[in-house]
């Protein structure tokens, strides 16, 4: 790994809110003085009842428990479209941009969100929708979905985001789980030219579902779908005989504000729920610092709303802070891999968030797509998902931001509800590959595998010591769950799952999940760490590492490689990069077996299914070992995987 240190640029440590000195000071008073600190920090939302009391928690058996700001008072959609009313309801609140570059974008500005917001929140409440009742959203990536999203915010319902991709069984799943009665769709949903068909989705689901009693169904593409009547309405319809204004409920700090189901390592996925005060003020704090966002800004979150990356900075982080959000419907490369630059150059984006697999096939590609556009609007690139390795950082910096634009790599979790580690670009200098240092009132422990605290430049297992407002509050209806699954590993802290290094700045660099950390001849490797050398490595587009096990070392380590457009897979060059990993980290991390791939198993967020490969590798290729594989973003891969299994 590089320790390369990228400095402050003077604009940026000129112009920025913090500075590397008023950052460090925030920090320690932030641990220091936390009641005082959140009280004040609390002020930057709109409050019915200002809170008098901040975080109230304990991550100890006995007394466990999360609380922020429990005498508080506020409404979340009051705060991020209603308080902004009065200084700015004719900016663009939300701009959209379709699949089809062809396709008009739309301009959302506040006074009409309130209203779109409004009709859509007395729809949900004429269809019998009330405070604290669960509601599935499974929707496409047009504005609609931020209207429901604000809507069900503003009545008081929790909503659940379940994402466009996922199947009828997955969708079905989440809806019982959380005993949901309404499911907000589309009719279509459209997706690098190709639809999706969401309403039939659905309609598939609820055959498993019989507790829906109401389904509202946005008109997006006009494709034919099937309509159940009394169970399912249209909401352009609907919204025509409602009124255009419907007052904020006023919700405790504490009420729910979200579910939102993740994977874990075991068990069925978990419904991470989010709750009203806290999560608001951690979205709106963190967009504003780590990107020093200010009204004005064209910002661009390239995520999907049905991940937490969408929830807080598509939609609650940019909006709370009164910002133009941009809304994009379709992928980074389609038509074509300049996708993601023109939309950058056609809407002037100041700050474009994406995710580092993005990056890395976009780099396959080749730079001539980049250099094809102007990108002179960019002030900043930010990076969530997955460590980056130091390659894709470099070309991110240097070919898209032609050397101009800091990186903020934001380490966080769907748990920890915003980012947790991140820089700040007027205050942190940086090196590629490193989130850098914890945000306000994060306290981060390395610990060993025994609990034990490592200090100073280390590397270990990542923890959490104390709450922050962001911070997720249970798992939906397994209370025991949530504490078993998070703070037991390590009594009384909060644990991440994912191993993390400290170098002698005190500078933080995870390393992936624990889960993925190999264990080779008694040596502790990051598998993140090889794939990051085998990307360096000018013929390799995407790597994935796993361990197998293995006679003599414990484990061997298994590469799956994905070669750049035009490379030919042959032996000769699986000894160049087998030669290289060993230049590279040293010949501890050796590959065992490099198996050429055309693609890897991907979920539809871009996630690598580390899972699948892990039994691949083993050789375990039965359909039970290998799970289901639905959910891939390309489930045909995984045959061509075990089809041409190498070792
Ligand atoms: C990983 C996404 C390294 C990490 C916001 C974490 C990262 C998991 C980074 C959470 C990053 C996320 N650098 N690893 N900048 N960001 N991760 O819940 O392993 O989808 O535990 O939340 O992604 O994924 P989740």
């Amino acid at each position: 790994m590089t320790d390369d240190l990228f400095p402050v640029p003077a604009t940026w440590a000129a112009n920025a809110r913090m500075n590397q000195q008023s950052r460090a000071a925030d920090h320690a008073r932030s641990l220091t003085e936390p009641d005082a600190y959140w009280l004040e920090r609390a002020q930057r939302l709109d409050w019915i009842k200002a809170p008098t009391k901040a975080g109230n928690w304990s991550f100890d058996e006995a007394d466990f428990g999360i609380k922020w700001f429990e005498d508080g008072v506020l409404n979340v959609s009051a705060n991020c479209i209603d308080r902004h009313l009065a200084t700015r309801a004719d900016q663009v609140a939300i701009l959209w941009e379709g699949d089809d570059p062809s396709e008009e974008p739309r301009h959302y500005t506040y006074a009409r969100l309130h209203a779109e917001v409004c009709r859509f929140a007395n729809v949900l409440k004429s269809a019998g929708a009330k405070k604290g009742d669960r509601i599935t959203l499974y929707m496409p990536m047009i504005p609609e979905a931020a209207f429901a999203l604000l809507a069900c915010a503003r009545i008081g319902a929790i909503h659940s985001v379940v994402f466009g991709g996922f199947s009828p069984e997955a969708l079905a799943g989440r809806i019982i789980d959380c005993d949901s009665k309404f499911v907000v769709t589309a009719d279509e949903g459209r997706r690098a030219g190709k639809t999706v068909p969401l309403k039939a989705n659905v309609d598939a689901a609820l055959a498993e579902c019989p507790g829906v009693k109401q389904v509202v169904v946005v008109r997006a593409t006009g494709g034919a779908v099937n309509m159940t009547d009394g169970r399912d309405i249209w909401l352009d319809e609907a919204a025509e005989t409602v009124s255009a204004d419907c007052p904020p409920e006023p919700m405790n700090a504490e009420d729910p504000l979200f579910i939102l189901y993740t994977s874990g390592s075991t068990g069925k996925p978990k419904g991470v729920l989010h709750t009203t005060g806290g999560y608001l003020l951690w979205a709106s704090l963190t967009h504003e610092l780590c990107f020093d966002y200010r009204p004005g800004d064209i910002w661009w979150c390239a995520a999907d709303i049905g991940w937490v990356t969408g929830h807080t900075y598509i939609v609650y982080g940019p909006l709370a802070n009164g910002g133009t959000t941009l809304m994009y419907e379709g992928v980074p490369n389609w038509p074509t891999p300049s996708r993601i630059w023109e939309v950058i150059d056609r809407h002037q984006v100041h700050t474009v968030f994406t995710a580092p697999t993005a990056l890395r096939a976009l780099m396959r590609e080749g730079d001539d797509y980049v250099k094809a556009t102007s990108r002179k609007s960019l002030r900043l690139l930010g990076t969530v998902g997955e460590p980056i390795n130091p390659e894709a950082w470099r070309w991110y910096h240097h070919v898209v931001g032609e050397d101009r634009c800091p990186i903020i790599d934001t380490w966080w979790q769907t748990e920890t509800g915003g980012a947790m580690i991140a820089p700040m670009p007027g205050a942190t200098a940086l090196k590629p590959g490193s989130a850098t240092l914890p945000m306000p009132g994060v306290a981060p422990q390395i610990v060993d595998a025994e609990g034990a605290v490592l200090d100073g430049a280390t590397e270990g297992n990542l923890c959490i010591t104390g709450s922050w407002p962001g911070q997720m509050r249970t798992v939906w209806g397994d209370h025991d769950r949530f504490f078993q699954t998070y703070f037991t590993t390590y009594k009384g802290k909060y644990f991440t799952g994912d191993g993390c290094r400290r170098d002698e700045d005190g500078y933080y660099w995870i390393t992936g999940r624990v889960d993925d950390v190999i264990n080779v001849s008694g040596h502790r490797m990051g598998t993140a760490e090889v794939e990051s050398a085998l990307v360096l490595h000018a013929d390799v587009a995407e790597a994935a590492v796993v361990g197998f096990p293995h006679d003599i070392k414990g484990q061997g380590i298994y590469a799956y490689v994905t070669l750049n457009v035009g490379v030919e897979p042959d032996d000769a060059l699986r000894k160049t990069l087998t030669q290289w990993v060993r230049t590279e980290i040293g010949p501890i991390a050796t590959p065992d077996v490099i198996q050429f791939a055309p693609g890897l198993p991907k979920t539809r967020s871009g996630k690598i299914m580390r899972r699948i490969l892990r039994k691949i590798a083993e050789g375990d290729v039965s359909a039970q070992a290998l799970g289901d594989t639905s959910t891939l973003a390309d489930p045909s891969v995984v045959d061509h995987l075990v089809a041409n299994r190498a070792g």
